[in-house]
């Protein structure tokens, strides 16, 4: 663990020296507001408040005390912080802002289908194991699309091995969902018609992060699943295509729900690609079935529907997608910001096709593995 070897005291911050050569800046605000004290025991909230101390706070004195801690007394307020060296040095924002992005993301192409074992993983041993549960964790986080064999075939019974992750989420197509051919039916999933790559819900602020669509019979002749990583042809396009890539990640496309059983008109404008801050990819939009009548401005609606083209080829490309089938027992669970999602037409009367869908918000599957990592 490095130590504090020399500080120095500037206008906004203090210069803290490291015996292993590393720099770090501490603003003094910063400093202050992250006081120890500051912090509920219990609910671990910030209880200290910021407006209470001027913009001018900065350090009367400081030293290294007896206990190694660095000792810091206030020009206003009278009080003293007392900051662990080990706490500064692992919240350095200095040092973490020099370091170089790496990605989560393992991009995939259609070679994945030809090793589709590698995303496979066993419902039994996410029921009975963290090892199992964290496999899967990480297959859904780094790589955006896992196939979970052998769990039971009986309606709603996908619930057990979600709720290892955390709660689904809800929407009005309730949970699960039924993917079964209906009578007039209120979305292009209810048919027997092939579905082109999509995600799903591209209307909501938020569409859901994860969709896991559970098997439960699928004889009918047709109705092959395909997938392919929104990211990756992203990546592409960033690398090969750079102006296409920048109308995609600028400007806002709209889209809108067309449900006509829903009392509601739920309607989003995003852009077809967005980025994290450390220029990562962050969502996908994209859906061919509910893109409403786009609204950009006249001078660049050429452009958009270009980039809108080319990038919907990408993402059928046979380059980059991949074919399965289903098959009882499976459940497909797949990022639905990230992966693209699609079937073949299917002949119900050559058989069944049922599977259920639920959703979960990206944040439970993060969150659950940065928890069962530690
Ligand atoms: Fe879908």
């Amino acid at each position: 663990m490095p130590t504090i070897s020399k500080i120095e005291k500037n206008s906004s911050y203090l210069k803290v020296i490291w015996n292993d050569g590393e720099e770090s800046k501490f603003n003094y605000m910063w400093l202050r507001d992250n006081c120890p004290s500051a912090h509920d025991k219990d609910s671990r909230h910030r209880m200290f408040n910021i407006l209470e101390v001027s913009q001018d706070i900065n350090p009367k004195n400081y030293n290294i005390n007896k206990e190694g801690k660095l000792e810091i007394e206030w020009s206003e307020g009278d009080h003293i912080s007392y900051f662990d060296q080990k706490w500064l040095r692992d919240n350095c924002y200095t040092i973490k802002n020099n370091k170089k992005y790496v990605s989560p993301y393992q991009l995939w192409d259609c070679s994945l289908e030809k090793d589709l074992q590698s995303i496979k993983i066993d419902h039994d041993e996410i029921i009975s194991s963290d090892e199992g549960l964290i496999k899967w964790l990480k297959l859904l986080h780094y790589k955006g699309i896992a196939i979970v064999k052998n769990a039971p075939t009986e309606k709603k019974s996908a619930f057990p091995v979600l709720n290892r992750i955390s709660h689904t989420r809800e929407t009005f197509f309730k949970t699960p969902f039924e993917v079964i051919n209906i009578p007039k039916p209120n979305n292009s999933a209810y048919t027997a018609h092939a579905l082109r790559n999509h995600m799903d819900l591209p209307w909501f602020e938020l569409p859901p992060g994860y969709q896991f669509l559970h098997c439960l019979v699928n004889d009918s002749e047709g109705g092959n699943s395909s997938a392919i990583d929104g990211f990756a042809v992203a990546e592409y396009l960033r690398k090969n295509e750079k102006e296409i890539f920048e109308t995609l990640t600028s400007i806002p496309l709209k889209f809108r729900d067309k449900d006509y059983t829903q009392e509601s008109h739920r309607s989003f404008h995003a852009p077809a690609i967005s980025l994290t801050k450390d220029k990562d990819f962050h969502d996908i939009r994209f859906s061919v079935a509910t893109m409403d009548a786009l609204d950009c401005h006249p001078d660049v609606m050429d452009k958009v529907y270009k980039a809108h083209h080319r990038f919907g080829n990408l993402l059928h490309d046979k380059k980059f997608q991949i074919n399965f089938r289903l098959e009882p027992g499976d459940i497909f669970s797949f990022n639905n910001r990230r992966i693209l999602h699609g079937r073949t037409e299917f002949d119900p009367n050559s058989g069944h096709r049922h599977l259920q869908g639920y959703y979960m918000d990206r944040d439970e599957i993060i969150g659950r593995l940065n928890y069962l990592k530690k």
